[in-house]
């Protein structure tokens, strides 16, 4: 499938609710694709995906991200069951991130994810430094992002391609292990009186800062 080819950007165009069953929404064509999923062909497909992705199997939806996904991971540390996990996977996914990491407790809330775990890869480790072990062992440059003293800017900081984002809790930030053993830590800058940002809303602006250093454009919906 040639990307540019597809038609409208999201869900959220004409087809707000998604599509009915597929005998109804194109009576004249034949639905011999085999990446079409028999049940959502039958009774139409409400799913958060893109347009693009309209009654495809959930695995073909997965592999065909998997042709073009960065090499960004994204780390948020889970030790206190933070609430903005799901938001951060939801990014992560709109961002074709490679994996995103939970590091400490295994199970996270999901709400926010809006379902879009689903089609992204997710590994979990129990600890801070079982996470870095591993990006050592992948060569992956790991980059804490709080706002703590000494931090570099993220607006001018030229993040690696090969890069890990790791983002903390929203009560004690960062851990002590991951801003020690990060290559550098990102802040990003602020202007008013709240001492940070939510978490979920600073990945958003981390992610973004790596897409526009590195990503394709020309490969986005
Ligand atoms: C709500 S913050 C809490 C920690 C914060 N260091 C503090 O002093 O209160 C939770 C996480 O959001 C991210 N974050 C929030 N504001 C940020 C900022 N201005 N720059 C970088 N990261 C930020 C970091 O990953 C941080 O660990």
């Amino acid at each position: 499938m040639v990307l540019s080819d597809q038609p409208g950007p999201t869900e959220w165009g004409e087809s707000r609710h998604g599509v009915g069953p597929w005998e109804v929404e194109h009576p004249d064509q034949p639905a011999d694709d085999p990446r079409f999923d028999p049940e959502l062909l039958a009774e139409g497909d409400r799913r958060n995906v893109v347009d693009a992705y309209r009654y495809w199997r959930r695995e073909a939806i997965v592999s065909d991200i998997d042709t073009r996904r960065h090499e960004l991971h994204i780390a948020i540390e889970n030790f206190e069951h933070d609430a903005n996990i799901g938001t951060v996977v939801r990014t992560a996914n709109a961002f074709a991130v490679d994996t995103v990491h939970i590091v400490g407790r295994k199970r996270w809330n999901r709400r926010g994810a809006m379902v879009t775990d689903r089609y992204q890869h997710l590994m979990h480790h129990p600890s801070t430094a079982e996470l870095m072990q591993w990006a050592r062992e992948e060569n992956i440059v790991v980059v804490a992002i709080d706002n703590t003293p000494g931090s570099v800017p993220l607006e001018t900081a030229e993040l690696p391609k090969r890069c890990l984002l790791l983002f903390g809790q929203e009560g004690p930030g960062v851990s002590e292990d991951a801003s020690d053993l990060a290559a550098m830590t990102c802040s990003i800058a602020q202007f008013g009186s709240t001492r940070s940002i939510n978490v979920g809303v600073a990945a958003g602006i981390a992610m973004h800062a790596w897409i526009r250093q590195h990503a394709d454009l020309s490969k986005a919906w």
